[in-house]
């Protein structure tokens, strides 16, 4: 399939092993050019070289304006506006409300709410019509896990985003929409849970999850894909669950 021949991407949280790198992967494979964003240039150089071809990365923070512009002014150069906004770039913390700090709060509300807000606005102006705007959302954003209160609060913050900003931006030929998903093995984990403990915690949780295992990082990567494509065509504001039946079962 070449859904994307033409098209330009642009994935922040593209560079580590997980949801964003595989979703530029994905994209490039079927024709699109993507911009890649994050703070760590050396896992961006490795993204780029696994994908090969077709992919830059420009190393910011989302929660700078001036990265963020940085990045669109690149695109701008490009030459042919934005088709698709993977808006994925996200931190988690673990903490129970007992332990829950203001800096956690702030830090983890701050890059995954704020700084999706500012990736979205700074977008807007050169997004095509006919553009894909994909939020990266999570399970958690309808759940209550112990520990998870902060990243569950900012993932809800970011379902609800989703729905106005599909809304305000629908009669510019604008589609909004998120994506939902649900446990998935990536770096972000290890990063959350220590390299350690990643295999009993992946286990744990598919013993909870109803289809019996994690998800594959390519399982996201085709729905993102869905979502981008004119596949998806009739969504708007909506919230795609990729999630092994666990917010349904
Ligand atoms: N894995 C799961 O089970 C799961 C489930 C539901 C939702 N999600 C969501 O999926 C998204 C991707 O997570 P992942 O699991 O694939 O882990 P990941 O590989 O760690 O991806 C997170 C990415 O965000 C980037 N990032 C974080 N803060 C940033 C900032 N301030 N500016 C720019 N980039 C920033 C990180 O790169 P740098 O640190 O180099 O900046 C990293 O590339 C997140 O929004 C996460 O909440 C994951």
């Amino acid at each position: 399939m070449n859904r994307f021949e033409g098209k330009t991407a642009v994935i922040t949280g593209g560079g580590t092993n997980g949801i964003g790198r595989a979703a530029a992967a994905r994209l490039v494979d079927e024709g699109a050019h993507v911009f890649i964003m994050g703070r760590r240039e050396r896992e961006l150089e490795g993204a780029v070289m696994e994908i090969g071809r077709n992919v830059t990365a420009v190393p910011g923070d989302i929660r700078n304006v001036a990265d963020l512009e940085a990045l669109f002014t690149e695109v701008k150069s490009h030459g042919k506006g934005l088709d698709i906004l993977f808006a994925n770039a996200g931190v988690a913390t673990f903490a129970t409300i007992d332990e829950l700090t203001e800096d956690d709060l702030n830090h983890v509300l701050g890059i995954n709410v704020v700084g999706t807000m500012l990736t979205v606005q700074k977008a807007i102006p050169h997004l095509n019509t006919g553009a894909s705007v994909i939020i990266n959302v999570s399970t958690s954003a309808d759940r209550g896990a112990p520990g998870m209160g902060a990243y569950a609060a900012s993932k809800a913050a970011l379902r609800s985003f989703t729905r106005t900003w599909a809304n305000e931006l629908k009669d510019r030929g604008i589609r909004v929409n998120a994506i939902s998903p649900g446990p998935t093995d990536t770096s972000g984990v290890v990063e959350l849970v220590g390299a350690e403990n990643v295999a009993a915690y992946n286990e744990s949780l598919a013993r909870q999850l109803p289809i019996g295992r994690t998800a594959r990082l390519e399982e996201m990567a085709g729905v993102v894909a869905f979502l981008a494509s004119e596949d998806s065509s009739f969504m708007l504001g909506a919230n795609v669950l990729v999630d092994g039946g666990v917010n349904q079962i």
